[in-house]
């Protein structure tokens, strides 16, 4: 991986839009982020009793902190040593109250920080998908745990948006949703890194039907806006728009959990279907 980096650290004209997109609206973040929070607490929840060994634990696109204060709710004896936020996001780090007084962007495109080496626990929740390659960072990320490391990880997937797709095709324009990876090459990403899967589970989640606009309007105000296409002209939007079916927009949510094989230890007894 060597990305070319900009003076704010983003690696690609995409990251940057990304990091537009969150910059801007990190104020409304946490308003508008109730499905963020819901997933964060219940990742938070599956971590609870994980026999963590000795090793750093980072939040991975920490943003503010959602999911670290779920962790920490879970597992109260973390507080004094609360995991690494990193995050490109230099605004929402400021809202986040385990960033520290002095955070550092870190664009996640470039790998993991040297000090993340022999990990006990990478968290990840909403943020893989805005990679370059979610799959390839996923297996890189399971390859940093220490023998008997953790990796928990939540993230849209492909099936989700699929009203805002049925939408573009009936306008016949593009659809800019962002395009999400799909669980199973995940899954196949984790294992062949070595990862035995303690828990996975595709959650589904949807928002009251309450039309195109309040939707992409929903989704700007969280940050969430960036797309790998260009932005719709006026009349294509209008297009769009008019198409929109009365039917809710849905998230396929991927949950995993998996554990790097401590040296000579005893393989998981797998929770699957948790
Ligand atoms: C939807 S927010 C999720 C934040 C937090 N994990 C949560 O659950 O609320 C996505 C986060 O990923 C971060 N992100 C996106 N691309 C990134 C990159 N290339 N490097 C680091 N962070 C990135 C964004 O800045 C943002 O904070």
């Amino acid at each position: 991986m060597t990305p070319v980096l900009s003076a704010d650290g983003a690696s690609s004209a995409f990251s940057q839009r990304v990091l537009t997109g969150f910059g801007r609206q990190a104020a409304s973040y946490e308003l508008q982020a109730r499905l963020q929070q819901g997933v964060a607490w219940r990742l938070g929840r599956l971590c609870r009793d994980l026999p963590l060994a000795a090793g750093p634990i980072a939040d991975l696109g920490a943003g503010s902190g959602l999911l670290s204060r779920a962790l920490l709710a879970h597992r109260p004896e973390l507080v004094q040593a609360p995991p690494l936020q990193l995050d490109l996001c230099l605004e929402l780090l400021a809202r986040n109250p385990h960033a520290g007084p002095a955070p550092c962007p870190w664009d996640l495109n470039r790998g993991l920080p040297p000090s993340l080496s022999g990990a006990a626990l990478l968290l990840s929740s909403f943020a893989l998908q805005w990679l370059e390659d979610p799959a390839g960072e996923l297996a890189h990320w399971s390859g940093r745990l220490a023998p008997g490391g953790w990796l928990a990880l939540a993230l849209p997937v492909a099936g989700s948006f699929d009203t805002w797709q049925a939408a573009a095709r009936a306008a016949a324009v593009p659809c800019t949703a962002l395009s999400l990876p799909r669980a199973d090459t995940l899954i196949q990403a984790a294992t062949s890194a070595g990862l035995e899967l303690r828990h996975s589970q595709q959650l589904h989640f949807s928002r009251p039907d309450q039309g195109g606009l309040d939707t992409l309007r929903h989704l700007r105000q969280l940050g969430a806006s960036a797309s790998r296409q260009p932005p719709l002209a006026a009349g294509q939007l209008r297009r769009l728009l008019a198409h929109w079916p009365n039917a809710p927009l849905r998230w396929d949510v991927l949950l995993l959990v998996g554990r790097r094989p401590a040296a000579g230890g005893r393989p998981l007894k797998s929770g699957l279907p948790a």
